[in-house]
């Protein structure tokens, strides 16, 4: 591996997008998130991307977007909650850089998740029982694309950044 980016991954609502742009903050890196680019590419919501075009067709846009960002570099990648399910796309993010794995506990991300209605496999299911069977069913795919993990449970989001910096080997160059 000898690209520099940062890619991060881990189930919905462990705080990706928001260590993503805290870690652009304190770097000099840029930041995209592969959501994002996928709803501004379809101009569609990802709700309507399931529903019209499905969730095969989804986690083919994201697999075509991944090999794009391979070969960006000095990149901070958050990666929808999905993107470590095919092993294709663990292959490409460990090409493309260091993967972090972000993990909460499902009460966590129950919390962090409650009052979100944009993600489409949350609808109906935003309850411990469910979060937890999905993420016990996940975790050998994020386990097995991640080079490293890192806890989020009642942390900062300044600290969980400051961590994974250190464990890149990345000096922090603001304040
Ligand atoms: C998904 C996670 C979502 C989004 C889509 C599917 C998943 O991203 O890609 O709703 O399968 O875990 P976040 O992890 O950013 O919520």
């Amino acid at each position: 591996m000898n690209k520099n980016n940062i890619i991060l991954i881990g189930f919905m609502g462990v705080g990706k997008s928001a260590i993503s742009r805290r870690l652009k903050k304190l770097t000099d890196m840029k930041e995209v998130d592969t959501d994002a680019m996928i709803v501004e590419r379809e101009n569609m919501s990802i709700s309507d991307i399931f529903v019209q075009k499905g969730e095969e067709a989804f986690r083919t846009m994201e697999t075509d977007l991944l090999r794009e960002l391979k070969h960006e570099k000095n990149l901070i990648i958050s990666c929808g909650g999905g993107m470590a399910l095919r092993d294709e796309n663990a292959a490409i993010m460990k090409e493309a850089g260091t993967v972090v794995w972000l993990k909460a506990r499902p009460e966590t991300i129950l919390k962090r998740v409650k009052h979100d209605d944009k993600r489409p496999l949350l609808r109906g299911n935003k309850n411990v029982e469910f979060i937890g069977d999905l993420l016990n069913q996940r975790s050998p795919k994020y386990e097995a694309a991640s080079h490293f993990y890192v806890n989020t449970d009642n942390r900062s989001i300044q600290s969980i950044s400051e961590e994974i910096l250190k464990r890149v080997g990345r000096t922090l160059n603001k304040a």
